[in-house]
């Protein structure tokens, strides 16, 4: 899985996907730049989820919030006081961790013995082996089981009830029960903010210290009575927004699985109280239904149901993908209560609330949240689209399967010779077919091998130009998933192509 990973990382670099901030300087720790493939990707993405929330729902408007806000935000969003991490540093390795990934990894360690022993059964059984049944029945499993689901309570007990002191006896009594760090000695744990300051103004004495956004939902919370007296909205209604955030993370790693500069894309979905069971289940049931509507194997989603709930949540569950590391976060979907609107009201005294001309009274909202990460969706399809297969000729082939609805070259057009009027033909395609999707011209190498590169770089399709095509006005289009070849005319490339790859 390690080799997977990988891969993609390597991937991601050779096909102008993703790069490491500042390589040159040797790169910046949790930082990393889109490049000319991935920023289309990115783009792509962004906007079918803008559609999907923003163009298909009536009731759901955007906005594009600032990154900076007043710093009285975050103290009234809770982030000042309670969005923190619990650290601790290892005093032999001099290594610093997050505590509760410290103790996740462990849980993954128990799981992977888990993993090792149905693997065992299920080779000494052979067809009769019956997975479910052996999770459910086998001692060993039973007992690993329940010290994943004791450890976890534990830990989110602690977590919780912030007895730090107890995270550290769990961590050391990890450490002694099956080692992973190979160490004993260790700090107590403390709660690091994550938020990262900046100051504003020039001289000293004037600047004001803020911070930048650790999410973009507040910039949507100090809109809500603007965007909903302009807008004329009444509630249910939504507002959408994609943007940068930044976090402080210390346990940078997995690529842009978590980063210190990321995207988000969030919804706040403005409810009347006491109607949030509803919408939380209605909204993880619609985001799911997105999630799958782009054919990345159903299999690889689950949801989370959370026990330990964020400062300002009531119900949160996630909606797990399988990376390359496991099944991780992808996505959160949080009741929020009227906890935000209200603190705002409190700090800015000002009244935060909506009149229900049904109701004939006026009351704070409610808020379902949907929020997922830009780049870690990014991460989802990328992963999931590099392949290795195995051709009937006995080669293999690497390829990128986007959802060709997602990929960022949908076509690339390829004269069979660089002579005999072939390039001029392909030249006007191209320029016919860009007013519609990004199309790319190659003429280099052989025809096969130019193949082979767009299947790596993830273009759905081929326009092949050839002498026939002098004669008769067709050419080949050739599927990348199914490397499958049809003849076609010349005046159909455009809606052939379009149908697969519009949103
Ligand atoms: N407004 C709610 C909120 O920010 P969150 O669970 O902290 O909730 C939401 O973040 C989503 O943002 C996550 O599910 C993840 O996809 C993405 N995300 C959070 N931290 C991230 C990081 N350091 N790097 C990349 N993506 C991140």
């Amino acid at each position: 899985q390690e080799d997977i990973f990988k891969k993609v990382i390597s991937h991601a670099k050779e096909y102008g996907y993703v790069f490491q901030s500042s390589e040159i300087y040797d790169g910046l720790s949790a930082v990393y730049d889109y490049a000319q493939n991935g920023v289309e990707l990115k783009k792509n993405i962004r906007e079918y989820w803008w559609q999907a929330m923003v163009q298909l729902n009536d009731n759901i408007v955007g906005i594009d919030a600032a990154i900076f806000m007043h710093p009285t935000t975050w103290k009234a969003s809770g982030h000042v006081d309670a969005f923190n991490d619990p650290l601790i540093d290892n005093k032999d390795s001099k290594k610093r961790y997050r505590a509760d990934v410290l103790i996740e990894d462990h849980v993954a360690k128990i799981e992977a013995k888990i993993e090792k022993e149905v693997k065992k059964a299920a080779k000494r059984f052979g067809d009769s082996f019956d997975k479910e049944q052996f999770l459910a029945t086998n001692q060993r499993v039973l007992d690993y089981q329940t010290k994943v689901d004791g450890i976890l309570k534990r830990m989110g007990k602690s977590l919780e009830n912030e007895d730090l002191a107890d995270v550290k006896s769990l961590i050391e009594e990890l450490e002694i029960a099956c080692p992973l760090s190979g160490s004993k000695n260790w700090t107590d744990v403390k709660q690091f903010n994550l938020m990262f300051g900046t100051k504003l103004g020039a001289s000293a004495d004037s600047a004001m210290d803020l911070y930048l956004r650790p999410e973009t939902a507040q910039g949507i919370f100090v809109n809500f009575l603007n965007v909903q007296k302009t807008g004329r909205m009444k509630i249910p209604f939504g507002i959408a927004q994609t943007g940068k955030a930044f976090r402080n993370e210390i346990v940078a790693r997995q690529f842009i699985f978590r980063m210190r500069e990321f995207e988000q894309m969030e919804m706040q979905y403005f409810i009347k109280p006491g109607t949030q069971q509803e919408w939380y289940e209605k909204w993880k049931e619609k985001r799911m239904k997105w999630h799958l509507s782009l054919g990345m194997g159903e299999d690889n989603y689950r949801f989370h149901d959370h026990e330990k709930l964020a400062h300002y949540a009531d119900a949160a569950a996630d909606i797990e993908f399988r990376f390359p590391f496991g099944f991780k976060e992808l996505e959160g979907i949080h009741s929020r209560t009227d906890f935000d609107l209200s603190q705002h009201e409190e700090f800015s005294g000002k009244k935060l609330q909506y009149f229900d001309p049904e109701e004939n009274k006026s009351y704070v909202p409610y808020v379902l949240e949907t929020s997922i990460g830009l780049d870690r969706m990014f991460l989802a399809v990328f992963s999931n689209s590099l392949k290795e297969e195995e051709l009937e000729n006995g080669t293999t082939r690497t390829v990128l399967k986007i959802p060709a609805v997602l990929a960022p070259t949908k076509a690339a057009v390829l004269p069979l010779l660089k002579r005999d009027g072939l390039p001029e033909v392909a030249h006007k395609l191209i320029d016919e077919l860009r007013w519609d999707f990004n199309v790319i011209y190659d003429e280099k190498d052989a025809v096969g091998r130019r193949y082979r590169r767009q299947d790596a770089a993830g273009t759905p399709f081929c326009v092949t130009v050839d002498h026939q095509t002098l004669e008769d006005e067709t050419v080949t289009i050739r599927h990348r998933d199914t490397m499958e070849q049809q003849r076609v005319k010349l005046s159909e490339v455009k809606d052939i192509i379009s149908k697969e790859v519009d949103m």
